[in-house]
């Protein structure tokens, strides 16, 4: 139940890992790889790589690694038969049929198709008489029937069954309705009913058009205001973005961050397409990084309330560690954007362009806020505020724009810049010291290898480990050298169980005539790979010589003839005796 090696073979020649990800990343040369800024981490320096020899990938900064295969399913979100097949029609390649386990990826296709069953479903209910409450809400909110359209709106009736009923008519299966979260079962074994009923529908839809899930909102005041739907094989809530679809071709490459549905259709209404917002659930950073593939600068932009401002702080650093710009606007009157924009009548779009023409960027942001805990009319208030103000300004790394606010800050306060100047001085120093501690403490936990989640064993026997590591290395980049190192190392004398579990794989494929890393992606786990091709990067140039081979295989059989401390101790004293014997005679 695999794809055939020559068809995954041709599949990576013709997609060349370099092109594909410079669609991406932007990537720069550095010796015979090529590095860039990690897509799947925030950073601002790159420790991304892509090794054009064997076609892998392997980021320094966030520990992940692949080939080409896996770089599609992390960064388009897919799985592994779904990336290949994508791949496949990148290059105009036939799949050959039948010769994998595609029930996942049936699965998830019918429930692409049952999405959009519905939400052609809810639509036309919205426009029909008994959806008549659902379009009169949706205009008592100021909605175009051009907004519902674009929108592709929706009415889920309070009938409990007619979206089942109707799916059922169309061929979809209970199993099936229920995976996409559409149905429920129901508690005594008896059918199933629908999720949304009696509540207007928000269809939300991917980057590719797919309609991923429904977010349905009660029409009065009831509770829970909105129903989402829950996470399901084509929809996870934390990864994805209510109107990216839109925002993405707005041709802008500023986002506005809201809190909610509504707020993103206003102001989509009042003629900014680039609004998206998070699905009922705080900013996660997986979401960050979404943003910045479309984007590079974010304005925030939630509710005035307490919840929303607390949102807001949240926000910000996850947002600047993706390596976003960030800018914050405050609406007046304690409104949310949707609220604002209606408050305003025919004005509402200037209104809202006029405050986000004002947004501030984040530190005037902080700024701002802080100065609010503080009586500044106050000496000791004065003291303080200015004391927080310079933790702000210290934490900016640019040292124009740290000028800048103090600037701003001494001329507010009237006070002298130079004092103001010296204390974050001061504080830059003790930030940069605790940093140098923090990355020291880091450095010699992951010399130690106790970090290593997925080589756990690493550290308990380093010199084995590292002697294991570079032999299977040098075995994937030699595989004539097979033969020989089997002959004289044995897999069971690895004493790292991981390596020794490559080191059997790559010997196996390497005898059976295969190409060593062809099928890496879907034989390992994303962690297993991840190290492997950590590995790879690691040992490239100290592995490439035969005396190096050679000492590896001697070091590996040393180490195998060496018991640990809790092998002796576990030891009875004739097999102890006959132990030290050993040594003697070796030693002779
Ligand atoms: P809000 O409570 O701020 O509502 O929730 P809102 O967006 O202003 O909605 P309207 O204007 O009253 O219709 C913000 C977002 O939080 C999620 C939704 O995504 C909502 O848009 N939410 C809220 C839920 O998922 N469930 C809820 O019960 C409430
Ligand atoms: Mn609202």
């Amino acid at each position: 139940m695999a794809f055939p090696e020559s068809f995954l073979q041709e599949l990576k020649m013709r997609n060349d890992i370099t092109e594909i990800v410079s669609s991406y990343v932007s990537l720069k040369r550095r010796g015979r790889n090529m590095v860039g800024l990690c897509p799947f981490h925030g950073e601002k320096t790159p420790s991304f790589n892509i090794y054009t020899e064997n076609g892998s990938f392997y980021c320094f900064g966030c520990g992940v690694g692949g080939d080409v295969i896996s770089f599609i399913m992390k960064i388009e979100n897919l799985d592994y038969v779904e990336a290949v097949k994508y791949l496949a029609q990148r290059a105009g390649m036939e799949v050959p049929e039948n010769s994998y386990d595609d029930s996942m990826n049936r699965l998830r296709t019918r429930v692409f198709e049952a999405n959009r069953e519905a939400a052609r479903f809810y639509n036309s209910a919205l426009n029909s008489p008994i959806g008549a409450k659902g379009l009169e809400y949706f205009h008592g909110r100021a909605l175009s029937d051009r907004t519902i359209r674009r929108f592709g709106l929706g009415f889920a009736d309070d009938d409990w069954t007619s979206l089942c009923r109707h799916l059922h008519s169309k061929g979809f299966k209970d199993s099936e309705i229920v995976a996409a979260n559409l149905g429920v079962k129901r508690r005594n074994g008896n059918g199933i009913y629908d999720r949304f009923t009696n509540r207007v529908m928000f269809p939300i839809i991917d980057l590719r058009g797919n309609v991923i899930a429904f977010g349905g909102r009660i029409m009065t005041n009831e509770k829970p205001k909105y129903l989402n739907t829950s996470d399901t094989p084509v929809f996870k809530k934390s990864a994805n973005l209510f109107s990216l679809n839109n925002a993405k071709n707005s041709g802008s490459r500023t986002l506005i961050l809201c809190e909610g549905y509504m707020d993103v259709i206003s102001v989509n209404q009042a003629g900014f397409a680039n609004a998206v917002a998070t699905l009922g659930t705080a900013l996660t950073s997986e979401q960050a990084l979404l943003m910045k593939r479309y984007a590079d600068e974010v304005i925030i932009c939630y509710d005035a309330d307490e919840a929303g401002q607390k949102a807001t702080a949240r926000a910000i650093p996850i947002l600047r560690s993706a390596g976003l710009l960030i800018k914050v606007l405050t609406i007046p009157n304690g409104k949310d954007p949707d609220e604002f924009i209606r408050a305003n009548g025919d004005d509402g779009p200037a209104a809202f362009k006029a405050v986000i023409e004002k947004s501030g960027n984040d530190v005037e942001y902080r700024l701002l806020k802080l100065k609010q805990n503080y009586n500044i009319e106050t000496t000791e208030g004065k003291v303080a505020y200015l004391e927080a103000a310079s933790k702000v300004v210290a934490s900016i790394s640019s040292p124009i724009e740290r000028d800048v606010y103090s600037s701003k800050i001494c001329n507010e306060l009237g006070i002298d810049k130079n004092a103001f100047t010296q204390q974050i001085v001061n504080i830059s120093k003790r930030q940069n010291r605790e940093t140098a501690g923090k990355q020291l403490r880091k450095i010699q936990t992951d010399l130690s290898g106790r970090n290593d989640k997925i080589n756990t064993e690493h550290y308990k026997k380093p010199r084995s480990s590292s002697a294991e590591e570079a032999l299977v290395v040098y075995l994937i980049n030699n595989p004539d050298s097979a033969e020989e190192i089997s002959k004289s190392v044995n897999p069971e004398q690895f004493q790292n169980s991981l390596i020794r579990h490559y080191f059997k794989y790559f010997l196996t494929r390497i005898k059976s005539g295969l190409e060593p890393l062809t099928n890496v992606t879907a034989d390992f786990t994303q962690d297993e790979a991840s190290k492997l091709y950590e590995m790879l990067s690691q040992y490239i140039k100290a592995a490439s010589t035969e005396e190096a081979m050679r000492e590896y295989i001697k070091v590996i059989n040393e180490e195998s003839e060496k018991l640990s401390h809790e092998d002796i101790e576990s030891m009875s004293a004739d097999e102890l005796k006959t132990y030290i014997d050993k040594i003697r005679k070796s030693k002779k």
